[in-house]
Protein backbone atom coordinates (compact mmCIF):
# COMPACT_ATOMS: atom_id res chain seq x y z
CA UNK A 1 0.00 0.00 0.00
CA UNK A 2 2.98 2.53 0.85
CA UNK A 3 3.85 1.90 -3.03
CA UNK A 4 0.67 3.33 -4.06
CA UNK A 5 0.68 6.23 -1.64
CA UNK A 6 4.22 6.75 -3.06
CA UNK A 7 3.13 6.51 -6.39
CA UNK A 8 0.53 9.12 -5.97
CA UNK A 9 2.59 11.12 -4.77
CA UNK A 10 5.29 11.29 -7.06
CA UNK A 11 5.81 14.27 -9.11
CA UNK A 12 5.91 12.43 -12.47
CA UNK A 13 1.99 12.11 -11.85
CA UNK A 14 0.44 14.05 -14.25
CA UNK A 15 2.68 13.30 -17.46
CA UNK A 16 1.89 9.32 -16.75
CA UNK A 17 -1.41 10.34 -15.94
CA UNK A 18 -1.61 11.80 -19.76
CA UNK A 19 -0.57 9.15 -21.38
CA UNK A 20 -2.96 6.18 -21.32
CA UNK A 21 -2.38 3.09 -20.66
CA UNK A 22 -0.01 2.75 -17.78
CA UNK A 23 -1.98 5.29 -15.49
CA UNK A 24 -4.84 2.69 -14.98
CA UNK A 25 -2.47 1.19 -11.96
CA UNK A 26 -2.05 5.50 -10.32
CA UNK A 27 -4.24 6.90 -7.98
CA UNK A 28 -6.06 10.00 -7.97
CA UNK A 29 -5.58 10.62 -4.34
CA UNK A 30 -3.32 9.96 -1.34
CA UNK A 31 -4.15 6.91 -0.19
CA UNK A 32 -3.58 5.85 3.45
CA UNK A 33 -0.92 3.81 4.60
CA UNK A 34 -2.92 1.45 6.23
CA UNK A 35 -6.60 1.63 4.74
CA UNK A 36 -9.76 0.26 6.54
CA UNK A 37 -13.19 0.94 6.93
CA UNK A 38 -12.31 3.82 9.40
CA UNK A 39 -9.18 5.06 7.15
CA UNK A 40 -9.73 8.39 5.82
CA UNK A 41 -8.99 10.55 3.00
CA UNK A 42 -8.07 14.01 3.30
CA UNK A 43 -10.45 16.68 2.66
CA UNK A 44 -9.81 21.02 2.79
CA UNK A 45 -10.17 22.67 6.16
CA UNK A 46 -8.50 19.98 8.44
CA UNK A 47 -11.80 17.42 7.81
CA UNK A 48 -11.36 13.95 6.69
CA UNK A 49 -13.65 11.46 4.97
CA UNK A 50 -13.96 7.37 5.86
CA UNK A 51 -12.50 5.55 2.83
CA UNK A 52 -16.06 3.84 2.57
CA UNK A 53 -19.15 4.23 3.17
CA UNK A 54 -22.90 2.86 2.69
CA UNK A 55 -25.18 4.58 0.26
CA UNK A 56 -28.60 3.96 0.24
CA UNK A 57 -30.16 4.98 -3.33
CA UNK A 58 -33.25 3.00 -3.20
CA UNK A 59 -33.33 1.73 0.07
CA UNK A 60 -37.14 1.88 1.05
CA UNK A 61 -37.18 4.65 4.43
CA UNK A 62 -38.50 2.30 7.59
CA UNK A 63 -36.96 -0.88 8.57
CA UNK A 64 -35.37 -1.37 5.65
CA UNK A 65 -32.98 1.43 5.45
CA UNK A 66 -32.90 1.17 9.29
CA UNK A 67 -31.32 -1.56 9.01
CA UNK A 68 -28.87 -1.14 6.33
CA UNK A 69 -27.45 1.61 8.59
CA UNK A 70 -27.42 -0.31 11.46
CA UNK A 71 -25.40 -2.83 10.21
CA UNK A 72 -23.15 -1.24 9.00
CA UNK A 73 -22.35 0.75 11.52
CA UNK A 74 -22.14 -2.05 13.73
CA UNK A 75 -19.61 -4.13 10.80
CA UNK A 76 -17.49 -1.10 11.33
CA UNK A 77 -18.88 1.73 8.52
CA UNK A 78 -18.43 5.43 9.85
CA UNK A 79 -20.00 6.83 6.65
CA UNK A 80 -23.53 7.25 5.45
CA UNK A 81 -24.35 8.83 2.20
CA UNK A 82 -28.05 9.98 1.66
CA UNK A 83 -30.20 12.58 0.13
CA UNK A 84 -33.41 14.66 0.15
CA UNK A 85 -34.62 12.96 -2.84
CA UNK A 86 -34.09 9.54 -1.06
CA UNK A 87 -36.62 10.32 0.42
CA UNK A 88 -35.03 8.12 3.62
CA UNK A 89 -33.49 10.76 5.80
CA UNK A 90 -35.27 10.41 9.01
CA UNK A 91 -34.64 6.62 9.06
CA UNK A 92 -30.96 6.59 8.22
CA UNK A 93 -31.29 9.96 11.11
CA UNK A 94 -33.64 7.13 13.68
CA UNK A 95 -30.72 3.87 12.96
CA UNK A 96 -27.76 7.10 13.80
CA UNK A 97 -29.32 7.76 16.89
CA UNK A 98 -30.54 4.06 18.09
CA UNK A 99 -26.65 3.20 17.04
CA UNK A 100 -25.30 3.83 20.27
CA UNK A 101 -22.37 5.36 18.39
CA UNK A 102 -21.44 9.36 18.85
CA UNK A 103 -22.96 11.75 16.12
CA UNK A 104 -19.08 12.95 15.59
CA UNK A 105 -17.44 9.24 15.02
CA UNK A 106 -20.04 9.27 12.00
CA UNK A 107 -19.68 11.10 8.43
CA UNK A 108 -22.95 11.92 7.58
CA UNK A 109 -23.54 13.04 4.20
CA UNK A 110 -26.45 14.39 2.56
CA UNK A 111 -27.53 16.13 -1.02
CA UNK A 112 -29.57 19.25 -2.00
CA UNK A 113 -32.12 18.09 -4.86
CA UNK A 114 -32.41 19.65 -7.92
CA UNK A 115 -35.58 21.58 -7.56
CA UNK A 116 -34.06 23.32 -4.25
CA UNK A 117 -31.78 25.73 -6.23
CA UNK A 118 -31.20 28.92 -5.52
CA UNK A 119 -29.73 30.89 -2.29
CA UNK A 120 -33.48 31.04 -0.46
CA UNK A 121 -34.54 27.60 -1.28
CA UNK A 122 -31.06 26.36 -0.50
CA UNK A 123 -31.15 27.84 3.06
CA UNK A 124 -34.58 25.99 3.50
CA UNK A 125 -33.64 22.51 1.61
CA UNK A 126 -30.91 21.96 4.25
CA UNK A 127 -33.12 23.42 7.30
CA UNK A 128 -35.44 20.32 6.01
CA UNK A 129 -32.96 17.75 6.12
CA UNK A 130 -31.35 18.05 9.52
CA UNK A 131 -34.43 18.39 10.52
CA UNK A 132 -35.51 14.98 8.92
CA UNK A 133 -32.12 13.38 10.01
CA UNK A 134 -32.55 15.21 13.53
CA UNK A 135 -28.87 16.25 13.64
CA UNK A 136 -27.49 19.98 13.98
CA UNK A 137 -24.26 19.84 11.13
CA UNK A 138 -24.01 17.72 8.56
CA UNK A 139 -20.52 16.35 7.86
CA UNK A 140 -20.85 17.05 3.93
CA UNK A 141 -23.91 18.83 1.73
CA UNK A 142 -23.86 18.39 -1.75
CA UNK A 143 -25.37 19.99 -4.41
CA UNK A 144 -27.27 16.75 -6.00
CA UNK A 145 -26.35 17.86 -9.86
CA UNK A 146 -25.88 20.82 -11.98
CA UNK A 147 -29.57 20.39 -13.04
CA UNK A 148 -31.93 23.47 -13.31
CA UNK A 149 -28.24 25.47 -12.70
CA UNK A 150 -28.40 28.74 -10.83
CA UNK A 151 -25.28 27.14 -9.76
CA UNK A 152 -22.91 30.00 -8.13
CA UNK A 153 -26.26 31.33 -6.59
CA UNK A 154 -26.97 28.04 -4.90
CA UNK A 155 -22.67 27.37 -3.99
CA UNK A 156 -22.99 30.36 -2.66
CA UNK A 157 -25.53 29.40 -0.19
CA UNK A 158 -23.43 26.48 1.16
CA UNK A 159 -20.33 28.52 1.72
CA UNK A 160 -22.93 30.08 3.96
CA UNK A 161 -23.81 27.12 5.26
CA UNK A 162 -19.93 25.93 5.68
CA UNK A 163 -19.06 29.34 7.63
CA UNK A 164 -22.22 28.83 10.02
CA UNK A 165 -21.06 25.34 10.90
CA UNK A 166 -24.61 23.74 9.39
CA UNK A 167 -22.15 21.68 7.01
CA UNK A 168 -18.59 20.92 7.98
CA UNK A 169 -17.72 20.39 4.34
CA UNK A 170 -19.50 21.33 0.86
CA UNK A 171 -19.59 19.39 -2.41
CA UNK A 172 -21.12 18.65 -6.03
CA UNK A 173 -22.24 15.94 -7.45
CA UNK A 174 -22.51 14.79 -11.28
CA UNK A 175 -20.67 18.02 -12.24
CA UNK A 176 -18.13 18.49 -14.79
CA UNK A 177 -15.63 20.40 -16.16
CA UNK A 178 -17.73 23.68 -17.49
CA UNK A 179 -19.39 23.66 -14.17
CA UNK A 180 -16.04 23.05 -11.76
CA UNK A 181 -14.40 25.90 -13.86
CA UNK A 182 -17.60 28.18 -13.59
CA UNK A 183 -17.02 27.99 -9.76
CA UNK A 184 -13.45 28.79 -10.05
CA UNK A 185 -13.30 31.14 -12.86
CA UNK A 186 -16.03 33.43 -9.63
CA UNK A 187 -13.32 32.48 -7.39
CA UNK A 188 -15.13 31.16 -4.50
CA UNK A 189 -13.65 27.98 -2.72
CA UNK A 190 -14.05 24.83 -5.01
CA UNK A 191 -16.01 21.88 -3.31
CA UNK A 192 -14.34 19.60 -1.33
CA UNK A 193 -15.71 16.28 -3.26
CA UNK A 194 -17.43 15.44 -6.50
CA UNK A 195 -20.02 12.57 -6.39
CA UNK A 196 -19.88 11.05 -9.96
CA UNK A 197 -20.40 7.87 -11.50
CA UNK A 198 -17.42 5.91 -11.77
CA UNK A 199 -16.64 2.34 -12.24
CA UNK A 200 -13.88 0.42 -14.88
CA UNK A 201 -16.41 1.22 -17.80
CA UNK A 202 -16.37 4.49 -17.87
CA UNK A 203 -13.11 5.14 -16.57
CA UNK A 204 -11.62 6.35 -20.05
CA UNK A 205 -14.62 8.69 -20.39
CA UNK A 206 -14.04 10.64 -17.67
CA UNK A 207 -10.30 10.98 -17.16
CA UNK A 208 -10.09 14.27 -18.31
CA UNK A 209 -12.67 15.00 -15.28
CA UNK A 210 -10.44 12.93 -12.84
CA UNK A 211 -7.30 14.85 -13.57
CA UNK A 212 -9.19 18.26 -13.48
CA UNK A 213 -10.43 17.20 -9.64
CA UNK A 214 -6.94 15.85 -9.03
CA UNK A 215 -5.60 18.89 -10.10
CA UNK A 216 -7.66 20.72 -7.88
CA UNK A 217 -7.97 18.92 -4.53
CA UNK A 218 -11.66 17.80 -5.28
CA UNK A 219 -11.86 14.30 -3.88
CA UNK A 220 -13.55 12.16 -6.24
CA UNK A 221 -16.72 9.97 -4.76
CA UNK A 222 -17.83 7.35 -7.01
CA UNK A 223 -21.46 5.95 -7.32
CA UNK A 224 -22.07 2.90 -9.14
CA UNK A 225 -19.18 0.84 -8.16
CA UNK A 226 -21.11 -2.50 -7.92
CA UNK A 227 -22.22 -1.37 -11.96
CA UNK A 228 -25.83 -0.80 -10.20
CA UNK A 229 -25.97 -4.33 -9.08
CA UNK A 230 -26.58 -5.31 -12.94
CA UNK A 231 -25.56 -9.13 -13.14
CA UNK A 232 -24.25 -9.91 -16.87
CA UNK A 233 -21.43 -6.87 -15.99
CA UNK A 234 -20.29 -7.98 -12.81
CA UNK A 235 -19.71 -10.77 -14.90
CA UNK A 236 -17.07 -8.95 -17.12
CA UNK A 237 -13.99 -11.81 -17.64
CA UNK A 238 -11.78 -9.11 -16.54
CA UNK A 239 -13.53 -8.75 -12.80
CA UNK A 240 -14.22 -12.68 -12.81
CA UNK A 241 -10.74 -13.84 -13.95
CA UNK A 242 -9.25 -11.09 -10.98
CA UNK A 243 -12.08 -12.70 -8.05
CA UNK A 244 -10.82 -15.58 -8.99
CA UNK A 245 -6.97 -15.35 -9.09
CA UNK A 246 -7.52 -13.50 -5.73
CA UNK A 247 -10.43 -15.52 -4.20
CA UNK A 248 -12.65 -12.54 -3.90
CA UNK A 249 -15.54 -11.94 -5.17
CA UNK A 250 -16.83 -9.60 -8.34
CA UNK A 251 -18.33 -7.06 -5.66
CA UNK A 252 -14.71 -6.96 -3.86
CA UNK A 253 -12.89 -6.66 -6.76
CA UNK A 254 -14.58 -3.90 -8.63
CA UNK A 255 -15.17 -1.92 -5.04
CA UNK A 256 -10.81 -2.79 -4.91
CA UNK A 257 -10.50 -1.09 -8.24
CA UNK A 258 -12.34 2.00 -7.06
CA UNK A 259 -10.15 2.34 -3.96
CA UNK A 260 -6.67 1.88 -5.70
CA UNK A 261 -8.05 4.47 -8.13
CA UNK A 262 -8.48 6.71 -5.32
CA UNK A 263 -12.08 6.92 -5.30
CA UNK A 264 -13.85 7.70 -1.97
CA UNK A 265 -16.53 4.46 -1.93
CA UNK A 266 -20.19 4.03 -1.12
CA UNK A 267 -21.32 1.02 -1.86
CA UNK A 268 -25.18 0.17 -1.65
CA UNK A 269 -26.46 -2.70 0.11
CA UNK A 270 -29.78 -3.46 1.99
CA UNK A 271 -28.45 -6.94 2.56
CA UNK A 272 -26.25 -8.16 5.64
CA UNK A 273 -23.80 -10.35 4.10
CA UNK A 274 -23.28 -7.97 1.43
CA UNK A 275 -22.93 -5.09 3.16
CA UNK A 276 -19.71 -6.98 5.11
CA UNK A 277 -18.65 -8.50 1.98
CA UNK A 278 -18.32 -5.02 0.32
CA UNK A 279 -15.85 -3.79 3.31
CA UNK A 280 -13.34 -6.34 3.54
CA UNK A 281 -11.35 -5.32 0.60
CA UNK A 282 -8.79 -3.76 2.70
CA UNK A 283 -6.34 -7.22 2.79
CA UNK A 284 -5.46 -7.57 -0.77
CA UNK A 285 -4.16 -6.00 -3.84
CA UNK A 286 -4.61 -5.94 -7.83
CA UNK A 287 -1.74 -5.98 -9.82
CA UNK A 288 -1.34 -3.18 -11.97
CA UNK A 289 -1.93 -5.81 -15.27
CA UNK A 290 -5.44 -6.39 -13.63
CA UNK A 291 -6.11 -2.72 -12.78
CA UNK A 292 -5.14 -2.64 -16.00
CA UNK A 293 -7.26 -4.99 -17.26
CA UNK A 294 -9.89 -3.84 -15.64
CA UNK A 295 -10.08 -0.25 -16.63
CA UNK A 296 -10.14 -1.08 -20.40
CA UNK A 297 -13.73 -2.17 -19.86
CA UNK A 298 -16.18 -0.57 -21.70
CA UNK A 299 -19.69 -0.17 -22.07
CA UNK A 300 -22.71 2.02 -19.93
CA UNK A 301 -24.92 0.66 -17.67
CA UNK A 302 -27.94 2.72 -18.63
CA UNK A 303 -29.51 3.00 -15.34
CA UNK A 304 -28.42 6.45 -13.86
CA UNK A 305 -28.88 9.67 -15.28
CA UNK A 306 -25.84 11.85 -16.91
CA UNK A 307 -26.20 15.63 -15.57
CA UNK A 308 -22.39 16.02 -16.57
CA UNK A 309 -23.45 17.29 -19.66
CA UNK A 310 -26.03 20.16 -18.53
CA UNK A 311 -25.43 23.67 -19.45
CA UNK A 312 -24.03 25.79 -17.22
CA UNK A 313 -25.99 28.34 -15.39
CA UNK A 314 -24.92 30.33 -12.74
CA UNK A 315 -27.86 32.70 -11.48
CA UNK A 316 -27.13 35.72 -9.44
CA UNK A 317 -23.77 35.49 -8.26
CA UNK A 318 -24.15 38.75 -6.11
CA UNK A 319 -27.29 37.21 -4.10
CA UNK A 320 -25.40 35.67 -1.67
CA UNK A 321 -23.25 39.14 -1.31
CA UNK A 322 -26.65 41.38 -1.19
CA UNK A 323 -27.72 39.16 1.46
CA UNK A 324 -24.72 39.34 3.57
CA UNK A 325 -24.66 43.22 3.16
CA UNK A 326 -28.58 42.97 4.39
CA UNK A 327 -28.10 41.34 7.37
CA UNK A 328 -24.74 42.76 8.64
CA UNK A 329 -26.70 46.41 7.96
CA UNK A 330 -29.69 44.72 10.14
CA UNK A 331 -27.33 44.00 12.78
CA UNK A 332 -25.51 47.20 12.97
CA UNK A 333 -28.78 48.88 12.96
CA UNK A 334 -29.92 46.26 16.28
CA UNK A 335 -26.94 47.25 17.77
CA UNK A 336 -27.23 51.07 17.84
CA UNK A 337 -30.56 50.84 19.12
N1 LIG B 1 -25.13 11.51 -6.77
C1 LIG B 1 -25.85 10.73 -7.56
O1 LIG B 1 -26.40 11.17 -8.57
C2 LIG B 1 -25.99 9.27 -7.22
C3 LIG B 1 -26.57 8.39 -8.13
C4 LIG B 1 -26.66 7.06 -7.76
C5 LIG B 1 -26.16 6.65 -6.54
N2 LIG B 1 -25.61 7.52 -5.68
C6 LIG B 1 -25.08 7.12 -4.35
O2 LIG B 1 -24.14 6.08 -4.55
C7 LIG B 1 -24.55 4.91 -3.86
C8 LIG B 1 -24.12 3.69 -4.61
O3 LIG B 1 -24.65 3.67 -5.94
P1 LIG B 1 -25.82 2.71 -6.38
O4 LIG B 1 -26.61 2.35 -5.18
O5 LIG B 1 -26.56 3.34 -7.47
O6 LIG B 1 -25.09 1.48 -7.03
P2 LIG B 1 -24.04 0.37 -6.59
O7 LIG B 1 -23.52 0.59 -5.23
O8 LIG B 1 -23.11 0.23 -7.73
O9 LIG B 1 -24.93 -0.93 -6.62
C9 LIG B 1 -25.96 -1.20 -5.74
C10 LIG B 1 -26.67 -2.48 -6.22
O10 LIG B 1 -25.76 -3.57 -6.13
C11 LIG B 1 -26.31 -4.61 -5.32
N3 LIG B 1 -25.19 -5.14 -4.51
C12 LIG B 1 -24.66 -4.62 -3.37
N4 LIG B 1 -23.64 -5.35 -2.93
C13 LIG B 1 -23.51 -6.38 -3.80
C14 LIG B 1 -22.64 -7.49 -3.87
N5 LIG B 1 -21.69 -7.68 -2.94
N6 LIG B 1 -22.78 -8.37 -4.89
C15 LIG B 1 -23.75 -8.18 -5.84
N7 LIG B 1 -24.60 -7.14 -5.83
C16 LIG B 1 -24.48 -6.25 -4.82
C17 LIG B 1 -27.37 -3.95 -4.48
O11 LIG B 1 -28.42 -4.84 -4.20
P3 LIG B 1 -28.89 -5.13 -2.67
O12 LIG B 1 -29.21 -3.82 -2.03
O13 LIG B 1 -30.09 -6.00 -2.87
O14 LIG B 1 -27.74 -5.84 -2.02
C18 LIG B 1 -27.87 -2.83 -5.41
O15 LIG B 1 -28.84 -3.34 -6.30
C19 LIG B 1 -26.06 5.11 -3.73
O16 LIG B 1 -26.66 4.28 -2.77
C20 LIG B 1 -26.14 6.57 -3.43
O17 LIG B 1 -25.82 6.80 -2.07
C21 LIG B 1 -25.50 8.84 -6.01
Amino acid sequence: MARMARIALAAGWLSLAASGIGDASRAYATLPEHPSLTAKFQLPSERSIPIMGLGVFKSKPGPETEDAVKWALEHGYRMIDTAAIYGNEASVGKAIRESGIARKEIFLATKLWDSAHGYDQAHKAIRKSLQELRVDYLDLYLIHSPNTGKLIETWDALIDMKMSGLAHSIGVSNFGIPHLEAIKAHGRELPAVNQIEMHPLNWQERKALLEWCHENGVLVQAYGSLFFGQQERLAEEAVTSAASAKGRTPAQVLLRWGFQMGFQLIPKSIKKERILENSQIFDFELSDEEMEQLSFLKGELGAYWQPLDAPVDLGDVTFAEKKRGARSGEGARRSEM
